[in-house]
C-alpha cells in the first residue's frame, strides 16, 4: 500500500504545470447571441453542492438561509450560498430558461418544473461528508422517483441536460476528519470513479447532456489560505491534488464519452476560469481577490452567525469589488467573472449540445 501510495504522489507531483482540461483559448469567435440558444423545452437538471444549490439546505438549520446571504439577490436570504446569484442561474440564463426550481419547493410552485429541478443541498458529496443532506446518489433517486411517476416523458428527457458539481466536500470531509495528504490520492481516485459512475447512471435515465464542473483551484480559498497566509497565497500543495482530480475525471469522461459514440459528457473547467480571474486577467478585476468580503468577527464565527440576535460577523463595504463572498464560495460578482472567463467554451458546449 504504500509503495501504491508513493508511486501516485510521484505521479502527481508530475503534473503540475501540466494543462489539464481542454484549453478554449483557440477559440476566437464571439457571437454572444449564439450563446442564447433557444432550446426548446429543453429542462435542467442539477445535482451535487452548494456552487449550484439555490435553495435546498433546511431554512432552520442552513446558514444560507440567514443574513446576510442573498444580499445583492433577490434582496434577503434565499438558500442560495453567496450574496447573490451562483453557477446555476448563469447557467439557465445560456440555455434560455429560468433557473430550476429547488427540489423542496416543487410542492409551492409545481408549475416551475417544465423547467427541470435543482436537487442539489450545500454541504453533500459524492460520498457522504459531514452533512445530512442527500447525497449525490440520492439525489439521482429523486430524479429517477419523478421519471418512473411519468412527471418527465423520455421527450423531455431528450432535450435535457444536467449539471454537476461535486467533490470539494469529499476533500474538505476528509481533511477535517484528519485524514492525511498523502491518503488523498486513493480517495481522488474513489471519488472520480463515483462521480463517473453517477454521470453514467443520469444518462442512462435518459437525460441527454451530462455536464460536470471540474474543480476550482481548492488552495486559493480563504478556508484554506486563511490559516496558512491570511488569505494572500493559494496553497499549490492543495492545488496540484486538485489537478489530479481534473486530469482523472477528465480521463473519465473521455471513456465515457467514448462508450456514447458522441459527446454526451462534458467539462466545465472551472479552474482555469478562477485562476484567470484570480489572477485579474479577465475582464472584471477585484481588488483583493483572496480576501472574503462576509467574515466572523472572530475565529469562533463565520459569516451569518449571530448570538442572542447579534450579527457576529462583518460584510465588505464595496460587494462587487470581492471574488469571495465568505470562506468558500464567491461573490455574484465573482461568478459573474468566471461566467465571463467561460463564455468561449460555454460556446462551444451550447453549440454541441442537442445535436
Ligand atoms: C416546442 O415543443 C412543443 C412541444 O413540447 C411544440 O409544440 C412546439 O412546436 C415546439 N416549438 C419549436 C419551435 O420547435
Ligand atoms: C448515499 O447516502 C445513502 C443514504 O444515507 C447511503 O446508503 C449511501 O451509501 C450513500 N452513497 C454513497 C456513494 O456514499
Ligand atoms: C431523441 O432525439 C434524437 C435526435 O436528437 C432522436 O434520434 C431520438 O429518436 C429521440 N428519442 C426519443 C425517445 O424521443
Ligand atoms: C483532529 O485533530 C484535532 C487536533 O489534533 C483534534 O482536536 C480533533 O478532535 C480531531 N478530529 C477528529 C475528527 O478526529
Ligand atoms: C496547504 O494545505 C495543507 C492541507 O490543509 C497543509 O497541510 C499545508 O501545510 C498547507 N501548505 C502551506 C504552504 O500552507
Ligand atoms: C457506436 O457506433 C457503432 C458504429 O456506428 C455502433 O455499432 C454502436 O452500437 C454505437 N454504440 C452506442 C453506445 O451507441
Ligand atoms: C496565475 O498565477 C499563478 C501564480 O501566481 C500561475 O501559476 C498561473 O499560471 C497563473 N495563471 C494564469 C491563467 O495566468
Ligand atoms: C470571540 O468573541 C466572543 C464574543 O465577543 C468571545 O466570547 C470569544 O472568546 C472570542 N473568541 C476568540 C477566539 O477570540
Ligand atoms: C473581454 O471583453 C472583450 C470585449 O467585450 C471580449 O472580446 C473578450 O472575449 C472578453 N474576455 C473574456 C475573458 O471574457
Amino acid at each position: 500500500m504504500a509503495k501504491e501510495i508513493f508511486h501516485l504522489l510521484l505521479f502527481f507531483f508530475l503534473l503540475t504545470g501540466i494543462q489539464v482540461v481542454e484549453s478554449s483559448s483557440h477559440n476566437h469567435h464571439h457571437h454572444r447571441h449564439r450563446y442564447h440558444i433557444k432550446l426548446n423545452s429543453s429542462k435542467l437538471f442539477v445535482f451535487g453542492d452548494s456552487y449550484v444549490d439555490t435553495g435546498n439546505n433546511p431554512v432552520s438549520e442552513s446558514r444560507s438561509w440567514h443574513k446576510p446571504y442573498g444580499l445583492t439577490f433577490p434582496g434577503k436570504p434565499a438558500g442560495r450560498w453567496s450574496d447573490g446569484r451562483v453557477f446555476t442561474d448563469y447557467f439557465a440564463s445560456v440555455i434560455g430558461i429560468k433557473s430550476p426550481i429547488p427540489y423542496k419547493w416543487i410542492k409551492v410552485k409545481p408549475e416551475l418544473i417544465k423547467y427541470g429541478i435543482n436537487f442539489a443541498y450545500g454541504g453533500t458529496g459524492v460520498f457522504d461528508t459531514l452533512s445530512t443532506d442527500p447525497n449525490m446518489t440520492i439525489q439521482i433517486n429523486f430524479l429517477q422517483n419523478f421519471i418512473q411517476e411519468g412527471v418527465y416523458s423520455n421527450l423531455d428527457l431528450n432535450s435535457s441536460i444536467a449539471l454537476v458539481s461535486a467533490a470539494g466536500n469529499d476533500y474538505s470531509a476528509y481533511l477535517s476528519r484528519n485524514g492525511t495528504l498523502e491518503g488523498l490520492p486513493a480517495l481522488i481516485i474513489s471519488v472520480v470513479n463515483q462521480l463517473a459512475s453517477n454521470l453514467k447512471r443520469i444518462h442512462s435515465l435518459g437525460v441527454k447532456n451530462v455536464v460536470v464542473n471540474g474543480l476550482q483551484p481548492i488552495g486559493c480559498a480563504p478556508y484554506i489560505t486563511a490559516s496558512s497566509s491570511s488569505r494572500q497565497k493559494c496553497n499549490e500543495t492543495v492545488n496540484i491534488l486538485v489537478k489530479l482530480h481534473n486530469l482523472l475525471l477528465n480521463q473519465a469522461v473521455n471513456k465515457l464519452n467514448s462508450e456514447t459514440n458522441g459527446s454526451t459528457y462534458k467539462i466545465i473547467n472551472l479552474y482555469s476560469a478562477f485562476t484567470t480571474v484570480l489572477n485579474n486577467t479577465g475582464n472584471q478585476t477585484f481588488t483583493n481577490p483572496l480576501q472574503q468580503c462576509c467574515k466572523g468577527k472572530n475565529s469562533t464565527y463565520t459569516c451569518g452567525n449571530t448570538e442572542n440576535g447579534v450579527e457576529m460577523y462583518t460584510v465588505c463595504e464595496n460587494r462587487e469589488a470581492a471574488f469571495f463572498w465568505d470562506d468558500v464560495h464567491p461573490t455574484q460578482q465573482g461568478w459573474s467573472a468566471v461566467f465571463s472567463a467561460l463564455q468561449a467554451s460555454l460556446h462551444q458546449l451550447y453549440s454541441s449540445l442537442m445535436h
